[in-house]
């Protein structure tokens, strides 16, 4: 049991408890240093008294987050890595949630059997839900929920997210990704919450969902991560890890609020971008790191690189080299995260440290940075994972959460009357490859990286939603349409992408439907029967050529495991609620398009329709 991380900061609350541990003769004498293992001490305090005991070595590792395949627990201990992570999909086998409170209690007891037993913190893409972990609840992505426009929602989502990642152990979360996404050919662009600063900056909310009104103060509180700072959703061309050529003052604007927010609400870490601000890699850009961020800004959290990417620095792919890991490290980066090779790392920055081309006062402020945040989420009093909160992954509470996201999240775009969908028998015709798939309707960044198509987890499809919505209609699936007649009374054709994530997800010459979705919805057409057409995507496609022949379209992003929620909108038992978070582009050539801009959309940023 974790139990209380309660954060005692105040010098009252240690004075008293002194006291009260002198009368018993337990605590060391007044005159006594502040020793680091006294949870009643400040935690400034603890943090001097451990820095002071710490070797340089132990500072150095303290900087390494390095993923668990290339660090077993003895591994990762004999390094004094501060931390671990699981990339995406990077799972133990079986992949359970108990097998991950089980792997992570054995990288805390390898770190805690070291001279000075610090804990490491463990870190996950939880982006959706704990969606890395087979059975657990996934909701929608952050594109849907940044159409429901429910601020108190995402913070309730990002808070039972929290009590499954720390069911499992887990400490440190890689979330929420605050990036405003302007050009939709982008390939994180369902990561986004919308295409402006304003709607973005609300949804910080889910920093608070994660970790609680104060880090630590709640069993279930785990480090939130606002990344990627700075700039990502802005690069020429909708470029994955490109270039964002903007003035100062329009970076500012757009892309820099929702870190002050996050700021604002206390997160504990943000995460920088592998994207760069008119040429400058973020990755060594000290300006934006340290002056503005953590100068201008105050943000006192730990600064952590994303995966690799001080690899990239120099523009060459291959490992890092020392100049990279100087330039990082001096740019303001506290921790380095990397697939592997954490020992040539540390032997490069030993050797930058002992030249005096990275200031000891660098690795000092980055350590204090570091370990503030493990005192502060209580991982030096109870670090290992509590297992009681282990039923709440997947719970039926957390999927019925997951089902309300689903229903607000839906944007009716047209309808001319044929939804809402009666239930009262009748026969009702399902089509397309997106209907029956839970693999394609949780999209990316769901049991592995990329995501994948088929039954990879525990949900309900579309089909399945709506199948139990209307008992008593005769539902034919059919995925390319072959078999409808006249004699249905509507037709639902379920379309739009499959799963992608980062880069691989970057559609730099069209936002189509595929071929296939436009020949099933061309043969369900031709019968006559009313068609409602789905679109399972994460972004707005280019479809201003055929939505007219359609009689409904209802945008439902990448809704996650609970499809009911999609079956609710469908058949009316929840009036359709959310509005476009991105302009939806008239044709492919207006991209980037976005609300201001002069363009004519086909459906304005803000626009759906109800019952
Ligand atoms: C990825 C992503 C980042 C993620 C990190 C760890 O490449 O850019 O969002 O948190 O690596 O998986």
């Amino acid at each position: 049991m974790r139990g209380n991380r309660l954060r005692r900061s105040s010098l009252a609350t240690a004075g008293l408890a002194t006291i009260a541990l002198l009368t018993t003769g337990l605590a060391p004498a007044m005159a006594d240093p502040i020793d680091y293992r006294d949870p009643t001490a400040p935690i400034p305090e603890r943090v001097d008294d451990l820095m002071s005991r710490m070797s340089l070595d132990d500072k150095l590792g303290q900087m390494v987050q390095v993923e668990r395949v290339a660090a077993p627990p003895e591994e990762a201990a004999k390094h004094r890595v501060g931390s671990v992570l699981s990339g995406g999909g990077s799972a133990p086998e079986p992949n359970t949630p108990e097998a991950w409170a089980d792997m992570y209690d054995a990288y805390q007891r390898a770190a805690l059997d070291t001279p000075l037993g610090i804990p490491l913190i463990y870190g996950v893409d939880a982006v959706h839900g704990h969606n890395n972990v087979q059975g657990a609840t996934i909701y929608p992505h952050n594109i849907g929920l940044g159409a429901a426009g429910d601020p108190d929602l995402v913070q309730r989502i990002s808070a039972a997210t929290a009590e499954e990642v720390a069911a499992t152990g887990i400490d440190w979360d890689f979330a929420p990704c605050l990036c405003v996404a302007r050009d939709d050919r982008w390939g994180r662009t369902y990561e986004s919450f919308g295409e402006t600063p304003e709607q973005v900056t609300a949804m910080a909310s889910a920093v608070t969902g994660l970790q609680g009104e104060q880090l630590g103060g709640s069993p279930t509180s785990v480090l939130a991560t606002a990344k990627h700072y700075i700039g990502d959703g802005g690069t020429t061309g909708g470029d994955d890890q490109g270039n964002a050529e903007l003035s100062e003052q329009e970076l500012r604007d757009v892309h820099l609020p929702p870190f002050q927010a996050a700021i604002d609400r206390g997160v504990g870490s943000v995460m920088v971008s592998y994207s760069s601000w008119n040429d400058v890699k973020l990755h060594a850009n000290r300006y934006l790191v340290t002056d503005v961020l953590k100068d201008e800004l105050g943000f006192d959290g730990l600064v952590v690189s994303d995966y690799d990417a001080i690899d990239k620095i120099d523009g060459q792919e291959e490992e890092f080299t020392r100049d990279e890991v100087r330039d990082s490290v001096n740019a303001g980066l506290d921790m380095i995260m990397m697939s592997e090779n954490h020992e040539l790392f540390l032997e490069y920055l030993r050797a930058e440290v002992d030249s005096g081309q990275v200031p000891m006062e660098r690795i000092d402020d980055a350590n204090r940075r570091v370990l503030t945040k493990k005192f502060e989420l209580g991982l030096f009093e109870n670090p290992f994972a509590q297992r009681d909160l282990l039923p709440s992954v997947g719970s039926a509470e957390h999927r019925e959460l997951a089902r309300e996201a689903v229903r607000e999240s839906q944007v009716l775009l047209k309808n001319d009357g044929v939804l809402p969908l009666s239930k009262d028998g009748g026969k009702l015709f399902v089509a397309g490859k997106n209907a029956d798939d839970i693999g394609n309707q949780t999209g990316g960044w769901t049991i592995t990286w990329q995501g994948s198509s088929g039954d990879i987890t525990e949900g309900t499809t579309i089909l399945d939603g709506i199948r139990q919505a209307a008992p008593d209609t005769e539902v034919t699936y059919s995925r390319d349409g072959e078999g409808i007649d006249d004699s249905y009374g509507a037709a639902v054709v379920v379309v739009g992408e499959t799963p992608y994530a980062e880069y691989e997800g970057d559609r730099p010459e069209d936002l189509k439907l595929d071929d296939e979705d436009l020949a099933t919805i061309a043969k369900l057409r031709e019968s006559g029967v009313p068609v409602v057409v789905v679109t399972v995507s994460g972004r707005p496609l280019d479809i201003g050529g055929e939505v007219e022949g359609w009689n409904a379209l209802l945008a439902s992003w990448l809704p996650g495991t609970e499809g009911q929620g999609v079956a609710d909108v469908l058949f009316g038992d929840h009036a359709p609620s959310g509005k476009l978070p991105m302009t939806w582009m008239g044709s492919f050539d207006q991209q980037p398009i976005n609300a201001g801009d002069g363009q004519q959309p086909l459906f304005p940023l803000g626009f759906g329709l109800t019952y």
